[in-house]
Parts: structure tokens; C-alpha cells; sequence
């Protein structure tokens, strides 16, 4: 009998870690040990994934280029960019002529990313950094992306709410909602397609539409309304290198670059740049 009892206990802590570690992707624990299982699968994720090159571009890089268009020096954030998925098929748009920020809060997937868009290095800047909070000023940019990853994070109304912050008036937000058997598998951190909309106009998002994509994934688009009345101008950005929109996480003021390291200017922390050119926010802890 306790043999038996033994073999049961013994079933259901491994279906609870399966659970738990595997479906839920360590969400329930934090983000330290959602970071620390991408750390340990960063090397295959491209090859777990098997992202097709051409649906990419159909449904992220085409229509996303699109919406930029107009805009003469779009700069981008990608939230959670793993491997650099979204800068990847963006890069690739012709109609694209913009900068991009991604970032993660684990660093080997960003050690990857650097390597499948060696192509474009110009154009990306990679930041190991959590989503909340985000190091950038409010207004900052012309389009946030997050992808496939808001579920994972400690909150969804606060993540979105710091995506919200840094997108300029007017500005797109394209992120992904949970659908699926993963959905339920997920109490507590995923929402219905109505739900997720409801949350989205309660931060006063605007244009909401949910467009069905990938098995487990819905593609959320929205727009931040503009409010600002013709004679309030923000700060223009045009021309600024990306490392010039970033602040430091601990106080929020300007960092200076000089070789491999960011410098705060108010309170002095430095953040290094890794050699791979990640910039290592999450280094310095606060
Ligand atoms: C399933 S992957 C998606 C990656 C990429 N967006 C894509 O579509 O391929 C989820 C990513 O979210 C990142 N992530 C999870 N929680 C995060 C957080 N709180 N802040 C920043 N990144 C996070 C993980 O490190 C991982 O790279």
C-alpha cells in the first residue's frame, strides 16, 4: 500500500512539474525561472519552432512595413523578441527603413538573436531587460510588439500598461493573446478573445481587432489614441541613435555610451555591453 501511495505521489509531482515547467513555461514561479528555462533552450528554440520565413512576413513583416509607412524614421520596440523573430521579417521589408529595439529578460536567447541577424546589426539593438519595467521615456516609440509572450510575464494589465506608456500618440500596438488548449491549461494569467479586448479598451486603446493566427496564438492589434491638441508637440526623436532612448532602469535618466559600457548620468550606475553587442541592463541590480 504505501508503495502504491508512493508511485501516485510520485505520477502527479511529475505531471504537476510537467505542468508546470513544460505547458506553463515556469510562469507561475517568476520571471527569474521563465528567463532560466529559455536560458536552457536557447540554442534549439529556432530549431523547436520551425518558423516559416514566408507566413512571417505575410502576417508580421508586410503588414507592419505598411503601417509605418509615412513615418520617415519608424523606430520599433519588440518586447520579448526571443531570437529576433519580429526584427527579422521586419529588416527583410523593403518598405522598412527603421530602427529597432529588442529586448528580453533572458540572455542567451538575445546571444542568439545576435546571431541569426548579423545581417542587420545596424538596425537592431539588443537590451537584456524585463518588460516591466521598461527603460524608456513615455512617447518614445512608433510601434511595440510582443509576441507569444505576454502569458509568461507577472502581469498582463501591467505589461501592457508599460507597452502602452512608451508607444507615441498614434502610435500601433501588435501583441499576441493566448487561444487554444494552452489557454486553459493557463487559469489566471491568459483571457478569452473579449476579455483580452476589454483589458486593452480599459487602457484606453482604440481600433481594437483580434485576428485569428497561428494554433495557440491570436495577433491583437490596437492603437494609443492621440489626444494631443494641435499646439502640444513631444520631444522630436528623428535622427536619435537608439542608445539615446535608453534610461537607466534604477532612476530614469540619460545613459552615456563610451566603448563597452553605459553610463548613468544622475546616479552613475554602469551597465556593460556584452561582447556580443547585448546591453546588459539586468547585469546591475537595483
Ligand atoms: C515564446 S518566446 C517568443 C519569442 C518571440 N517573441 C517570438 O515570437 O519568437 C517568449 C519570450 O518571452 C521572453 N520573456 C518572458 N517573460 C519576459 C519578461 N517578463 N520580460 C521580457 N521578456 C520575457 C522569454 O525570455 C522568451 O524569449
Amino acid at each position: 500500500m504505501p508503495l502504491l501511495l508512493l508511485l501516485v505521489i510520485v505520477i502527479l509531482s511529475a505531471l504537476f512539474l510537467y505542468w508546470q515547467l513544460v505547458v506553463a513555461e515556469g510562469a507561475y514561479f517568476g520571471k527569474g525561472v521563465v528567463a532560466w528555462l529559455y536560458n536552457l533552450v536557447a540554442q534549439r528554440y529556432n530549431r523547436i519552432k520551425q518558423y516559416d520565413a514566408e507566413d512571417d512576413a505575410r502576417f508580421l513583416g508586410a503588414p507592419l512595413a505598411l503601417s509605418l509607412q509615412g513615418i520617415s524614421q519608424p523606430i520599433v520596440l519588440d518586447v520579448a523578441t526571443g531570437t529576433s523573430r519580429l526584427p527579422l521579417t521586419l529588416c527583410r521589408q523593403p518598405l522598412f527603413h527603421g530602427q529597432i529595439i529588442a529586448l528580453d529578460n533572458a540572455r542567451r536567447m538575445l546571444h542568439e538573436a545576435t546571431q541569426y541577424v548579423q545581417t542587420y546589426r545596424d538596425r537592431v539593438t539588443w537590451v537584456w531587460q524585463p518588460a516591466v519595467p521598461l527603460p524608456f521615456d513615455d512617447h518614445t516609440f512608433d510601434l511595440v510588439t510582443c509576441l507569444e509572450a505576454l502569458e509568461f510575464m507577472p502581469s498582463t494589465p501591467a505589461a501592457l500598461g508599460e507597452f502602452i506608456r512608451v508607444l507615441k500618440p498614434g502610435g500601433l500596438l501588435l501583441v499576441t493573446n493566448r487561444t487554444g488548449s494552452g489557454r486553459r491549461l493557463m487559469p489566471g494569467k491568459t483571457y478569452r478573445q473579449e476579455q483580452f479586448e476589454a483589458l486593452l479598451q480599459s487602457l484606453q486603446q482604440t481600433d481594437i481587432t483580434t485576428q485569428v493566427w497561428q494554433v495557440d496564438y491570436d495577433l491583437v492589434w490596437s492603437l494609443k489614441p492621440d489626444t494631443r491638441k494641435t499646439c502640444e508637440v513631444f520631444g522630436d526623436l528623428t535622427g536619435l541613435a537608439p542608445i539615446d532612448l535608453l534610461r537607466c532602469p534604477a532612476c530614469r535618466a540619460q545613459l552615456d555610451g563610451a566603448g563597452d559600457t553605459l553610463t548613468c548620468r544622475s546616479c552613475g550606475r554602469r551597465y556593460p555591453i556584452g561582447r556580443d553587442g547585448v546591453i546588459e541592463l539586468l547585469a546591475v541590480r537595483h
